[in-house]
């Protein structure tokens, strides 16, 4: 059989924490006297905790010592945690309960590939912990995404070569992280920001049942492009 690494991001993918990242960070920016939109917030999708400070700082021109750079990012993660403490599996986004159960019906292997260093937590909230094989978050890694540390080392966790893995992200670092992985690269949302990725779908109910046997039968280099 031809066994197929599946590797989710987790905001975004499995479920929108974007919105809870968004007002936390909002409300951060404000207690500084920086103003955050929500396209702004787009630009943070898959960026780490660190790198998002920085760009806020960046856009709102102001430096801080390094004590209150750390002093706002716990304080940014505190409001956000107390956000996902209220998050339960209804949280979970439209097909992806579906998707799981046919991927390990089908004996294939799940890990999660997230730059989030909450990715636990919020796993356990809406009750999918035990649906991954392998988990790597922002605990594991060093490099960001679109560096491919994440993917890769998700790979290696499930013991699926990188050209066998296909990757789920809503991010364009994301995407970019599973293209240079040389993995399979699946956009969830809009095709005109995920552009660069293999295939694009709104969101998984539009992924049927006919284009996952077809994934898992064919070999990347021979996936057409749609
Ligand atoms: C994901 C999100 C980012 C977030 C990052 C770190 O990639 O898309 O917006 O900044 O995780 O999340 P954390 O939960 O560790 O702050
Ligand atoms: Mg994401």
């Amino acid at each position: 059989m031809n066994t197929k690494g599946f590797i989710f991001d987790l905001d975004g993918v499995i479920v929108d924490t974007a919105k809870y990242h968004y007002l936390a960070w909002k409300a951060l920016a404000k207690s500084i006297g920086i103003d955050f939109t929500v396209h702004q917030n787009e630009q943070l999708k898959g960026i780490s905790r660190e790198s998002s400070l920085n760009k806020i700082l960046e856009w709102g021109n102001k430096t801080l010592p390094k004590d209150k750079f750390m002093e706002l990012m716990k304080e940014k993660n505190d409001q956000y945690l107390s956000y996902i403490s209220k998050m339960d599996e209804n949280e979970i986004l439209p097909g992806v309960t579906q998707i799981l159960d046919y991927i390990s019906k089908q004996k294939h292997p799940i890990a999660l590939g997230s730059a989030s260093k909450n990715s636990k937590i919020i796993l356990k909230k809406v009750n999918l912990i035990n649906r991954f094989n392998a988990i790597i978050d922002g605990n594991n890694v060093t490099k960001a995404k679109p560096d491919p540390e994440v993917f890769l080392k998700a790979a290696n966790a499930i013991s699926i070569p990188a050209n066998q893995c296909v990757v789920f992200e809503d991010s364009v670092a994301g995407i970019q992280a599973a293209n240079i992985a040389n993995m399979i690269s699946i956009g969830i949302g809009n095709a005109t920001i995920l552009n660069e990725a293999d295939f694009v779908f709104k969101d998984f109910t539009e992924i049927h049942q006919d284009f996952l046997e077809n994934l898992i039968k064919t070999k990347k280099e021979e996936l057409k492009k749609v």
